[in-house]
C-alpha cells in the first residue's frame, strides 16, 4: 500500500475529494498546507507576507518528507507542491499522484465559495488564476493520472478516482481491500497455494517479498474438488496452521474458489487472501466472497460466503496467461460493461490487441463493476443476479459442449442469444444485440449457438440448473448497453429459438 496525493490548481477540490477517499478507503486524510501551518504556527498568508514564497515552498518540503513516513494516507498537496522537482520525485516514488483539473470557470465559482485565504490569487481572481493556469499548464498536464471533475460530483469524482487508482475498500460482507497494481509488500501469511502453471511462472516473485512455502496444486477445473479440498486442509495441519493463520491463494478461480472453502472450513475459519491470475480470478471468482468446489454431479455444489481479507490483483500476472483464457475473461469484462459501465463496453470494442495492450485499464473497470454490485446485494438477494448476465443460457451451452468451450466463451454465446430474446420481447433496445455481438466477435469470442449444437438439450439443462426453479427462469437480460433487468421466463424455449 502507498500514499495517494491529489494535486492540481486551486479550487479542483482536493481536499473534499481527499476526505471522502480517505473515507472511503479507510485511509488517514492529511491537508499539507494545514501541515505547514501547524508547522509554523502562523498562517501560509502569514509565510507568504513576511518571508516570502521560497520560504514557505521550503517548509512545504519539509512537511511532505515529514508526512511520507506516517502509514499510507492520502494527502492533498498545496496547488504548486509539485513544482519542485525534488518533491515531485518524493511523491511519485512513495504513491500515486492524482491530478485533478477543471475549467477556468468552475475554479473561479467554487473560489468565490471558498474561505479559505489564498495568497497566490489575492486581488482579481479571474487574471490571476487565468495566469496562474498558463503559468502550470504544461506542468499539471505532465502528470499520468489525470480527472477532470467539472459537471461530476465529488462522491463521483471519488469513485472515478478510485476506479483509476484501482483501490478499493470493501465492507458489505467482510472487510477487506482490494488493489489493483504492481505486488508490492504483502501482509504477513503462512502459507502461498498455487497450480502448477501459475507456479512456474509467478510463485518466486511473490516469495520474494513473502517467503513462505508453497503448496502446489494440479492445475484445472478436474481438481476442484474433495480430494484436492483434503489435500489442503491437510497441508495445513501439516505446516501448523491455526485460527490466527492465513494462506495466500495465487492462481485462477479454481484456486481461489478452493483456498477460499479450504480457509472457511478449517478450524472453522482462517484468513486468505486472494492474488487472482486469470482475468476471470480478477473481474469476477476472487471478488464476493464466494468459496467452494465441485461435485460429479454438477460445478460448486459445496461451498460457503467467505471473503478474503485481501484482494490484490497484479495485472503482470496475466502476461503470461493464455491467449485462449484471456479471450474468455474478456467475456466477462465484456459483461460488466453492458450490466452498468458502456464506457468499459466501448473499450471492448476496440477489439482484442487494444485491450491486451490497455489490460489494466480493462481489469480496473471491470473489478469496480463487480465491486459496486457486491457491496450493494452481498448475498444476492436481488440485484447480484445481474451478474449472472449472458450465464443462463451460457451455463447451459458450456456443460451441452461437454466444457469443450471455455466458461467465457460459452457465456459470450449467452449473452448474444439473452440479448436477442430482450430485443424479440421488447426490454432491450434495438440493434443492442448487434452491438454485443460485433464487440464479441472483435475479441474473438464466439457469439452463436454451434449449428450442431441441439437446441432441446439446451433448454433442458438452462431447466436443471441448480439456481433455477422448474417453473420459471429467472434471466438477467439487457435493456440497453449500461442497463440491465431481471426478468422471469416462463418460456425457455423462446430464448433460444427453438420455437
Ligand atoms: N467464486 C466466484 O464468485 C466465481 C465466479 C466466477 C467463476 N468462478 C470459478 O472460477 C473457476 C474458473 O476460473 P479460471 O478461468 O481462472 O480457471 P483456472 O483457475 O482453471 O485457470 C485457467 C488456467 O490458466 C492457468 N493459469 C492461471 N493463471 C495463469 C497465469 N497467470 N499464467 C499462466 N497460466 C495461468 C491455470 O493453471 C489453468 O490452467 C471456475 O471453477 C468457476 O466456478 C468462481
Amino acid at each position: 500500500m502507498t500514499h495517494i496525493f491529489l494535486y492540481g490548481p486551486p479550487g479542483a477540490g482536493k481536499s473534499t475529494l481527499g476526505n471522502l477517499l480517505a473515507r472511503n478507503l479507510n485511509l488517514p486524510f492529511v491537508d499539507l498546507d494545514r501541515v505547514v501551518e501547524e508547522n509554523a504556527g502562523v498562517t501560509i498568508q502569514n509565510i507568504m507576507e513576511q518571508r516570502g514564497e521560497t520560504a514557505f515552498r521550503d517548509l512545504e518540503t519539509a512537511a511532505l518528507k515529514n508526512v511520507l513516513h506516517q502509514s499510507p494516507s492520502v494527502i492533498a498537496l498545496g496547488g504548486g507542491a509539485l513544482l519542485r522537482d525534488e518533491n515531485r520525485a518524493l511523491a511519485e516514488s512513495q504513491g500515486r499522484v492524482i491530478l485533478l483539473m477543471a475549467e477556468l470557470d468552475t475554479l473561479l465559482q467554487r473560489l468565490q465559495n471558498d474561505s479559505n485565504e489564498r495568497p497566490l490569487l489575492a486581488g482579481g481572481l479571474r487574471d490571476k488564476l487565468k495566469s496562474l493556469l498558463e503559468k502550470r499548464g504544461a506542468h499539471y498536464r505532465s502528470f499520468p493520472l489525470i480527472i477532470y471533475v467539472d459537471g461530476k460530483t465529488p462522491e463521483q469524482n471519488a469513485y472515478r478516482a478510485q476506479v483509476a487508482l484501482g483501490r478499493h475498500r470493501l465492507s458489505a460482507m467482510g472487510e477487506y481491500d482490494v488493489i489493483v497494481g504492481p505486488v508490492a509488500s504483502l501482509p504477513r501469511a503462512n502459507l502461498i497455494v498455487t497450480d502448477e502453471n501459475v507456479a512456474k511462472f509467478h510463485l518466486e516473485k511473490i516469495q520474494s517479498f513473502l517467503n513462505v512455502q508453497p503448496v502446489i496444486l494440479p492445475a484445472g477445473e478436474e481438481h476442484k474438488n474433495l480430494e484436492t479440498i483434503s489435500a489442503l486442509w491437510k497441508a495445513f495441519l501439516q505446516n501448523g496452521l491455526d485460527r490466527k493463520s492465513a494462506v495466500i491463494a495465487l492462481g485462477g478461480g479454481v484456486v481461489t474458489d478452493m483456498v477460499g472453502f479450504a480457509a472457511a472450513t478449517y478450524m472453522r475459519g482462517m484468513d486468505w487472501i486472494a492474488m487472482p491470475t486469470t482475468l476471470l480470478g480478477m473481474a469476477d471468482a476472487a471478488l464476493g466472497g464466494k468459496t467452494g468446489f465441485d461435485l460429479p454431479e454438477g460445478k460448486n455444489l459445496i461451498g460457503a460466503f467467505h471473503p478474503p481479507k485481501l484482494v490484490w490483483a497484479d495485472p503482470q500476472f496475466l502476461s503470461t496467461l493464455p491467449e485462449r483464457e484471456l479471450v474468455s475473461g474478456m467475456a466477462e469484462a465484456v459483461k460488466h460493461g453492458i450490466i452498468s459501465d458502456p464506457e468499459l463496453f466501448d473499450l471492448c470494442a476496440r477489439g482484442l490487441d487494444w485491450t491486451k495492450e490497455n489490460i489494466e485499464t480493462v481489469v480496473k473497470r471491470a473489478m469496480a463493476v463487480k465491486i459496486k454490485i457486491i457491496e450493494e446485494d452481498p448475498y444476492e438477494k436481488g440485484f447480484r443476479a445481474a451478474l449472472n448476465l449472458g450465464h443462463t443460457v451460457g451455463h447451459a451451452v458450456e456443460l451441452v459442449s461437454g466444457f469443450r468451450l471455455r466458461h467465457g466463451e460459452a457465456v459470450a454465446i449467452g449473452m448474444t442469444v439473452e440479448a436477442q430474446y430482450a430485443e424479440r420481447i421488447g426490454v432491450a433496445k434495438p440493434s443492442t444485440a448487434e452491438r454485443i455481438r460485433q464487440t464479441l466477435e472483435a475479441l474473438d469470442l464466439p457469439a452463436q449457438i454451434p449449428r450442431q449444437m441441439p437446441r432441446e438439450k439446451i433448454v433442458q439443462a438452462m431447466r436443471m440448473d441448480k439456481k433455477k426453479n422448474a417453473r420459471t427462469i429467472r434471466f438477467a437480460l439487457p435493456v440497453e448497453i449500461g442497463k440491465v433487468e431481471l426478468v422471469d421466463v416462463t418460456d425457455a424455449e423462446e430464448v433460444v429459438g427453438v420455437r
